[in-house]
């Protein structure tokens, strides 16, 4: 089993967000960075008649990680091999997401409390695929918060031969708080995940929640194998720009010179996917924050979220939202 993607900085999965359409920008902007799709639940993977809705990605979004939800060892075995077979470098459970529905479902964050399960779906998806299967956790969950509860998780599922553990630094209130205010209220602890890593060195350990900017990135770095960053990739990506250079140290650094020469190597994919049936909402959804603090960044935003809906040209629609960027 190859470990040896580089997983210095990687971009959070997110629902709604994090699609392949994201996952290709993105790639624009880095190189290097790992990507995540949006968690898949593993009983509709399986039983999907066209399963590319979920696993259809380009070579160049490589080196991607496909996220699952789920927890029944052998469906998440199954939907591992699909995952395997589609081209994805790596497999992540989901043990995270505090929302009702994934609650209801008996996985994402609640799977926190009953870390033996957990285990047994990591075994079943790891022997089922040669490519890693990662973990992705918070330090707690409800009245779940100790030091000593979330080392025993994590050493559980370490001693059932997972490496890779990516960790939210805050627990999850599964009652009571929305999943949005479940990335917010509950504090960070930095220093759970500081811990786990002096602890067990031999672990491969990303941390999460938070992280803004590539000087906090560089920071954790020292002590840490891996950053996840989520909503801020999202809202504003171009901080990216020189990730390339200061996190991954490639030389000679990334290409893209400035956020509109960043929308121009865009322009292709979007007319190429548009003309395949794609809807410009979803082609430029994630494109809001590019030019947040810039002026003309409101009009902007303006012409894509009222052209997108019911543009005839999507790529000349976004050239003209670019118009409204006098300069950079
Ligand atoms: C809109 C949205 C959707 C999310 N969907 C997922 C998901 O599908 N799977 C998951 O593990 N985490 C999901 N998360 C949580 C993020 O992966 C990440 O853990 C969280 O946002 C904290 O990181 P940040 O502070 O850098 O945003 C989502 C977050 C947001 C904002």
């Amino acid at each position: 089993m190859d470990l040896d993607f580089n997983r210095r900085l990687s971009i959070a999965p997110m629902l709604d967000c994090t699609d392949r359409h994201e996952r290709y920008f993105l790639r624009l902007i880095s190189k290097n960075i790992l990507v995540y799709s949006e968690m898949v639940v593993s009983t509709g993977l399986i039983h999907c008649k066209d399963t590319n809705i979920f696993l259809e990605h380009e070579d160049c979004e490589l080196p991607a990680v496909l996220q699952l939800g789920g927890s029944n060892p052998s469906e998440l075995a199954e939907a591992s091999k699909l995952v395997e077979r589609a081209g994805f470098n790596e497999v992540n459970l989901n043990c995270g997401c505090p929302s009702d529905r994934v609650q209801n479902g008996n996985f994402g964050a609640c799977l926190m409390k009953d870390k033996n399960l957990v285990a047994d779906c990591f075994k079943a998806m790891q022997d089922a695929v040669s490519i890693p299967v990662s973990i992705k956790c918070r330090i707690g969950v409800d009245e779940f918060d100790s030091w000593e509860f979330f080392r025993d998780f994590i050493g559980t599922i370490a001693d059932a031969g997972c490496r890779i553990f990516i960790i939210h630094a805050r627990k999850a209130w599964l009652k009571g708080l929305s999943p949005k205010e479940n990335r917010e209220v509950p504090p960070l602890k930095y220093e759970f995940v500081h811990k786990l890593k002096a602890e067990m060195p031999q672990l491969n350990i990303s941390l999460n929640g938070g992280i803004k900017t590539l000087d906090q990135v560089e920071e954790q770095l020292k002590d840490l194998d891996g950053v996840m960053v989520g909503r801020e990739a999202y809202e504003n990506p171009w901080f990216l720009r020189n990730a390339d250079e200061r996190i991954f140290h490639t030389n000679p650094p990334a290409t893209i010179s400035s956020r509109k020469a960043l929308l121009e190597a865009y322009l292709p994919y979007v007319e190429k996917e548009f003309a395949k049936g794609t809807p410009a909402t979803i082609l430029t959804r994630h494109l809001y924050g590019l030019f947040t603090g810039l002026p003309g960044a409101r009009k902007f935003r303006q012409t894509l979220s009222q052209g997108a809906p019911k543009t005839k040209d999507a790529a000349e629609m976004l050239r003209r939202a670019m118009d409204s960027i006098v300069e950079e």
